[in-house]
């Protein structure tokens, strides 16, 4: 039986889940309290142009979607170099393809996702099309994207949001695969597997990529973040042997502080430690410094492909969009009609300390591709799991009563947004002849 070590898997899922929630509201809030007493954010970015909603479904259904690379050589530029595949807008369409999958034939799909499953009722938001600017999607084939991954191992790397887009991957992709197919959860390394196939999509536990006091996936302190800047290596000694590294780190430096440990001894706290508070972006900066020398020294860019997702939208204030105080993502339907919609708490400070990191990495022969989803996230306050999840307790009546202050805001239900990600993303692994807009 294909599964017999989910069960293991998924409680220590749900817990870590749990966590994380909790932490991020906090962070939340530290981090929008922090914002406005210093009003150093530009309210709106008008970047994106939004052109007029015309319901484009010109997909070529025959087009190959990931022709081997000897056609490739004579194939048109890849879809990746010719089209901005990140800027676009939202396109309702009942018609084509989405979603990708339906939420009751992933056995894996983690209850913290399957809003239908724990009682949403609308399921609108799983119809939303994202269309670039400048070209077509080509239509996800997950048949050929397994046909490629034989042999092969991908891996997911940070906090619960890059977990988020794990358990979408997986979803994508078991349908496409005969056989044997099995999660096995080992302390921080999550693994699917499919034995016939010999392809691994795994995800790893690192909220904050260097050592923390949330490493541990189910027993950590929501109000202080801890991290020895310079620690990696316990972590990262799992990551090499493996073609494809999706990174991220975001959400848990969400506070305006990060304590820096500086002696020995335990990350949770122990008598006579040397320790230094600082602001959140200073040591997301040393983390990332950690990071990038890392992967420096132990990847060979050759063998192995190396992403980073950029940060996500929390739609924890619905003022932002001109809704109640109070109020958050609970109850909303539609995505932003304005796609030029910009959260309050996006904190562009941390996104100017990744790129420069990947800037820096790139001038020492290290590509490690942004994938920018930040605007793509932001109009859709609609896709949230709010309530509608598995919960690690049942919520009391009194919290019942204030469905907005439980709402999960920050992960996204499945099928859903991540599974955009996760083509962007292949479409970066496997390059595709781009499909000019008809
Ligand atoms: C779709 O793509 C195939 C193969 O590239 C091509 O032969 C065919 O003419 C295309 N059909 C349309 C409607 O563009
Ligand atoms: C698709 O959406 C349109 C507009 O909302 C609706 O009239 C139509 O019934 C929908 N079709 C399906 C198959 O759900
Ligand atoms: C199975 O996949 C791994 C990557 O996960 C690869 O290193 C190994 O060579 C593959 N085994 C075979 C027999 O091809
Ligand atoms: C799950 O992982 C553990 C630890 O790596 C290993 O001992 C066990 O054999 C794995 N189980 C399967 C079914 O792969
Ligand atoms: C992503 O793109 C937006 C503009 O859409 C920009 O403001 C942001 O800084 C970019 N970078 C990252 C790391 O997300």
């Amino acid at each position: 039986m294909g599964f017999k070590h989910y069960s293991v898997g998924s409680w220590d899922m749900k817990t870590m889940f749990h966590c994380c929630l909790f932490i991020f509201f906090l962070g939340g809030l530290a981090t929008l309290r922090f914002y406005k007493s210093t009003n150093i954010e530009p309210l709106i970015i008008s970047k994106v142009s939004v052109i007029p909603t015309t319901t484009t479904t010109s997909i070529n259904t025959s087009t190959q979607v990931f022709d081997d690379p000897i056609t490739l050589k004579i194939a048109p530029p890849s879809l990746t170099d010719s089209c901005d595949l990140l800027s676009g807008r939202w396109v309702y369409d009942n018609k084509t393809h989405y979603p990708l999958y339906k939420e009751h034939e992933c056995p894996f799909l983690n209850g913290d996702l399957a809003c239908q499953t724990y009682g949403r009722k609308d399921s609108k938001y799983q119809q939303w099309r994202w269309q670039p600017n400048g070209c077509d999607f080509p239509r996800f084939d997950g048949e050929a994207v397994v046909k490629r991954l034989r042999n092969k191992r991908l891996l997911f790397v940070g906090d619960s949001l890059n977990r988020n887009q794990w358990d979408s991957m997986i979803c994508m992709l078991q349908s496409s695969i005969p056989g044997k197919k099995e999660v096995n959860t080992t302390g921080t390394l999550y693994s699917f597997r499919a034995a016939d196939y010999n392809i691994s999509v795994d995800y790893y536990w690192a909220p904050m990529l260097v050592e923390s006091n949330g490493d541990d996936p189910f027993n950590h302190r929501a109000h202080l973040r801890v991290i020895r800047s310079k620690a990696i290596e316990k972590h990262a000694r799992h990551w090499v042997n493996t073609d494809v590294i999706i990174f991220n780190s975001c959400l848990w430096w969400r506070l305006p502080t990060v304590t820096l440990l500086k002696s020995a001894g335990s990350l949770m706290g122990a008598p006579d430690q040397v320790v230094e508070v600082v602001d959140s972006p200073i040591a997301y900066n040393m983390a990332l410094e950690t990071w990038s020398k890392w992967v420096h020294a132990n990847i060979d860019t050759s063998k192995t492909k190396l992403f980073y997702m950029g940060h996500t939208a929390a739609h924890a204030w619905a003022t932002d969009w001109g809704g109640k105080k109070q109020e958050t993502c609970y109850g909303e339907t539609e995505p932003m009609t304005d796609f030029r919609f910009w959260e309050i708490g996006t904190d562009h400070h941390i996104s100017r300390i990744l790129e420069s990191s990947l800037s820096k990495l790139k001038a020492k022969g290290v590509n490690v591709q942004l994938i920018n989803i930040t605007q793509l996230t932001q109009a859709r306050r609609d896709a949230h799991p709010t309530i509608y999840r598995k919960l690690w307790r049942p919520f009391t009546e009194d919290q019942m009563k204030k469905p907005h202050s439980i709402s999960d805001c920050a992960h996204w239900c499945l099928p859903g947004v991540p599974d955009l990600w996760n083509e962007v993303l292949l479409a970066y692994i496997f390059p595709t002849p781009a499909i000019a807009r008809q």
